[in-house]
Parts: C-alpha cells; sequence; structure tokens
C-alpha cells in the first residue's frame, strides 16, 4: 500500500500521520509540503519521511492521497493528482459541493464514498462535529430545521491560527505591540462572528457550510439551516449548541438513547462537555439534550469536538479505511 499525504507540515497533516500511526496503517508513505519544507523530515511508525513538494514521479504507483492544503492548493494539484489514478481525500472546501464527489462522514453515509471518481472531500470540521452529534436523531424522525451556533477554536485557522493567539497572549501579558494577521481582530480574551468572508445575505462563507454540506451528507436537500460562527481564544476543539427540529416528535430520553447507541458519540449526561475535554481524541461529546421552548418538535443539545482529529484527519483516514475495507 502507498499512502501520500499532501500538506503533512500543517495542523492538519501533523495529525493525519499522527492517526494512521495509532492505527498502525504500515504503508509506503510519502509526504508532500510546499518548498518551504524541503530538506525536513517527519517521524513515522520509527522511519524518517523527507518532505517533498509534489510531482509527477512523487505520486506515481500511490493508491490514496489524503490532502491537507488549502483549496486553492488542492484545485491547482487536482489534475496532476487525477492523472496518478490515485484515490484524492481531501481536506479543503475545494470540491465539496461538487455533485461528482462524494462528501462523507463514514458513521453517516459511508456508503456514499464508493460512487467516487477518484476524488472524496471530507466535510467541514464543525459541520462533522454537529452532524455526528445529530445524525442519530435525524435516523429516528428527519431533521427540517437547525439553529446552530458555533464556538470554533484557533487551530480551526491552522498553525498560524494557533500561533497567532499564543502571541497575543504573550504580548498582552508583556505589553508588546501586536497586529492581528489570521483572524479580523484580537482573539485573546476575546470572541470574533465572523469565519470567512460575508454573502450579500450577511451569512459568512463557512456558515453556509453548515446548511449545503449537511444536506449533501444527510441526503436531506430541503433542510434549512440558519448559523452563525464565531471564533472564540480556544486551541483545540469546537463547541456547537444546535436547535432543530424533526418531522415527528422525538422525546429528550429517545434522542440521548439514540445517541448513546451511535458510534464515534459519547452522550455526556451528568456533565457538560468543554473543549478541554474533547481534545486530542476522536470522539464527539453531546450534553444538555433539552426540549426547545420555541416549537413543538424541537430538541436543543451542546456539543464538542476536537476538529484537527474528528473534524479532518481522523474523518480522511477513516474515508480511507472504509475504501480500503470496501
Ligand atoms: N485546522 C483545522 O481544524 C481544519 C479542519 C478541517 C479542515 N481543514 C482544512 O484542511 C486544510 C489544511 O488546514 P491546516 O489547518 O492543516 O493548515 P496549515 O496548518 O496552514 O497547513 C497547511 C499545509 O499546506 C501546505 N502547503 C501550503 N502551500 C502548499 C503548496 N503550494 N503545495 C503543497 N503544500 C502546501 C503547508 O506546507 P508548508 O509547511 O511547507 O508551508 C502545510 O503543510 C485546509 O484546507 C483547511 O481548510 C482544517
Amino acid at each position: 500500500m502507498r499512502i501520500g499525504i499532501l500538506g503533512a507540515t500543517g495542523a492538519v497533516g501533523e495529525q493525519m500521520l499522527k492517526v494512521m500511526e495509532e492505527r498502525g496503517i504500515d504503508c509506503e508513505l510519502r509526504l508532500f509540503a510546499s518548498q518551504r519544507s524541503l530538506g525536513r523530515t517527519a517521524s513515522y511508525m520509527g522511519r524518517d519521511v523527507e518532505l517533498r513538494v509534489i510531482s509527477d514521479e512523487g505520486l506515481r504507483g500511490l493508491d490514496y492521497l489524503l490532502g491537507a492544503a488549502e483549496a486553492d492548493v488542492s484545485r491547482a494539484l487536482l489534475p496532476q493528482i487525477q492523472e496518478s489514478g490515485a484515490v484524492y481525500i481531501d481536506n479543503s472546501s475545494a470540491f465539496r459541493l461538487d455533485p461528482d464527489v462524494p462528501l462523507v462522514i463514514p458513521q453517516i453515509n459511508g456508503g456514499d464514498t464508493l460512487n467516487h471518481k477518484g476524488v472524496v472531500a471530507n466535510p467541514n470540521c464543525s459541520t462533522i462535529i454537529t452532524y455526528m452529534a445529530l445524525a442519530p436523531i435525524h435516523r429516528l424522525s428527519p431533521l427540517r430545521t437547525l439553529v446552530a451556533s458555533t464556538y470554533q477554536a484557533v487551530s480551526g485557522a491552522g498553525k498560524a491560527g494557533l500561533q497567532e493567539l499564543e502571541t497575543q497572549v504573550d504580548a498582552l501579558r508583556t505589553g508588546a505591540a501586536f497586529t492581528p494577521a489570521v483572524f479580523p481582530k484580537q482573539i485573546a480574551y476575546n470572541c470574533i462572528a465572523q469565519i470567512g468572508g460575508f454573502d450579500p445575505e450577511g451569512y459568512t462563507s463557512e456558515e453556509m457550510k453548515m446548511q449545503n454540506e449537511g444536506r449533501k451528507i444527510l441526503h436531506a436537500p430541503d433542510l434549512k439551516v440558519t448559523c452563525t460562527c464565531v471564533r472564540v481564544p480556544v486551541f483545540r476543539s469546537h463547541s456547537i449548541s444546535a436547535t432543530f427540529t424533526t418531522e415527528g416528535h422525538i422525546s429528550v430520553e429517545e434522542a440521548e438513547n439514540a445517541i448513546s447507541a451511535s458510534e464515534g458519540v459519547v452522550l455526556m449526561k451528568d456533565d457538560v462537555a468543554s473543549p478541554l475535554d474533547t481534545s486530542d481524541q476522536d470522539l464527539v461529546y453531546v450534553s444538555r439534550v433539552r426540549r426547545d421552548l420555541t416549537s413543538d418538535n424541537g430538541l436543543t443539545l451542546w456539543c464538542c469536538g476536537d476538529q484537527i482529529r474528528k473534524g479532518a484527519a481522523t474523518n480522511a483516514v477513516e474515508i480511507m479505511e472504509y475504501l480500503m475495507k470496501h
């Protein structure tokens, strides 16, 4: 088996290496990044693997390429990747809504993976965490509407986002000057209700993913979603408040039982899940399932999950494992 990782030096790429190693995926591994990383190595299963830039030769013979680069890089490299015959499992937003590209959370719509034409897309990180929590309820009665507010960690913006929070915290402690670069405002001791650019209706690109990607994953084209995405000064793990209605009535107990029985999700009934509880692991934690006081067939809940792992790297590795198995 020959596996490549594109963007292997980034927040998601490094985590892919870790997840693959944990799962004992023994393979010939090829690591790709930008020119900046040439000369560096990364360790995999006790071996040093050198970083290289993508080339026809580097891609030759690869079975799978896991993508962890930005959308523009992914788009630019796609023809070369497709030429190589490797199945490309991409974490960027480049191809998620392409009708020829399955958008997959294996625990929800793993079967869609098999319809791929060379590319499978990994959904947005908040979208994965939210629908991991909601899919068990959707299976009881279809979701109709969702109002979601996200509390997104700085590492969602990659290594540079992590560094910006650290730098600002240090600068505020020492009195040094700083200028926000990754985020539109100071993120230390603040929260910013803008992730991505605004559309003419005032929604951000990140917010619309919750509806557009959710519809595709759940096969629910009529699902209506209003979402507000907020960046918070948390290093890792996104949290989401989700209030939703279903076609039929679902009691709190039925919802909790469905969540408890679902693979990859944990009902944290006697505690309130927080990012620190859910960092550096693969499960999505759900707390505070309760009746929605504004509707008859509505519930509301709180969920948290590590967006670099289940929201990105782990989900991509699981897609690859699904393909290997089937
Ligand atoms: N962070 C998250 O929580 C998260 C969650 C879900 C999805 N995603 C998506 O996953 C992707 C990676 O995000 P990230 O957070 O890991 O970003 P990141 O930390 O900024 O890492 C970006 C990676 O892309 C590489 N790269 C940059 N330009 C390249 C080029 N021209 N050719 C090849 N490689 C290039 C970088 O290599 P160098 O080190 O050499 O520059 C680095 O390895 C993005 O599309 C992001 O939207 C991220």
